[in-house]
């Protein structure tokens, strides 16, 4: 882990020695939407349907805390902090490749969130190519993300409340058109118009791999920042350095997950996992 914060730090400071950005003042936070009588349009959302065997077979070992839930709950925390040091509402969670583990880590997440008391999150399925999350939870949803974009579904009959925390919004198969959508106005409307329903503290997106178009890499410009999914011994450091760059010219990397790991010290807190 060490020489992997080590090589991204060198690589940053080669990019930044050439980099005619560096005295750009930094984007400035996106206004907070006034806080509207939320409580009711959040009881209003159908419940999520629990199928615990299911969960956990899909590795979704965090619907509990304990020790299997302590690493995505640490990156709960980290994710809190950073979104509130910075004034960041709107995270990404994207990879270089596919497989790397976003939509797994996204699933453990929202239950974590769940689990933390003071906070409304929103979490969104926009990988509109190849949606999962609600295969990894195990939800059968009568609409898309695709049609609340398009203006075809209100959020309301389409969002699921996970507890009272948290709010999903998933699909139930591919979108024709991902990369007119995603990139459209009607999309960019849909979005704020839910968070102004939903005043969400924090919103998570899970998006297709950057490598799979470029209209996902577009759809960046939408976010405060990034989350990069790496997959322990698979994705090679030049890729993440890449996606860190390909990221960095969007939006802010809020920092890099090294999933998968086979083996981790118990100074990281936690054991084999
Ligand atoms: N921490 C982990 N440990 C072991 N296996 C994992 C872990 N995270 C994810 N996986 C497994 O890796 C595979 C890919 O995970 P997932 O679908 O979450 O990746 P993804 O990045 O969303 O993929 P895609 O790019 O295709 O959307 C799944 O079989 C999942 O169960
Ligand atoms: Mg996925």
């Amino acid at each position: 882990m060490e020489r992997i914060q080590e090589a991204l730090a060198k690589a940053r400071a080669e990019r930044q020695k050439g980099s005619a950005r560096q005295d750009e003042p930094a984007a400035p936070p996106r206004a907070v939407p006034q806080m509207p009588a939320v409580d009711d349009s959040w009881a209003a959302l159908a419940p999520f349907k629990f199928n615990r065997t299911l969960l956990r077979r899909n590795r979704v070992v965090a619907v509990e805390s304990g020790r299997e839930a302590a690493p995505y709950d640490l990156l709960r925390t980290k994710i809190i902090h950073q979104a509130q040091t910075n004034g960041w509402r709107r995270v990404a969670i994207v990879s270089p490749d596919m497989g790397a583990g976003k939509t797994t880590t996204l699933a453990n997440l929202a239950f974590s969130f769940e689990r933390q008391r003071d906070m409304r999150v929103l979490c969104i399925d926009l990988d509109l190519r190849r949606p999962s999350l609600h295969k990894v939870l195990g939800q059968g949803p009568d609409h898309s993300m695709a049609d609340v974009l398009n203006g075809h579904v209100r959020f309301a009959e389409h969002g699921l409340r996970l507890g009272n925390r948290v709010v999903l919004g998933l699909n139930n198969g591919p979108a024709t058109r991902p990369s007119e959508l995603l990139l459209s106005r009607d999309a960019r409307d849909a979005l704020d118009g839910i968070e102004t329903d939903y005043a969400p503290d924090l919103v998570l997106f899970d998006i297709s791999p950057l490598n799979a178009s470029d209209d996902n890499i577009a759809f960046l410009q939408n976010v405060d920042c990034a989350v990069i999914i790496a997959a322990a011994e698979v994705t090679p450091m030049s890729r993440i350095d890449h996606a860190e760059r390909q990221v960095a010219e969007l939006t802010n990397v809020m920092g890099i997950v090294l999933n998968k790991c086979r083996y981790i010290s118990d100074a990281e807190g936690y054991d084999y996992y």
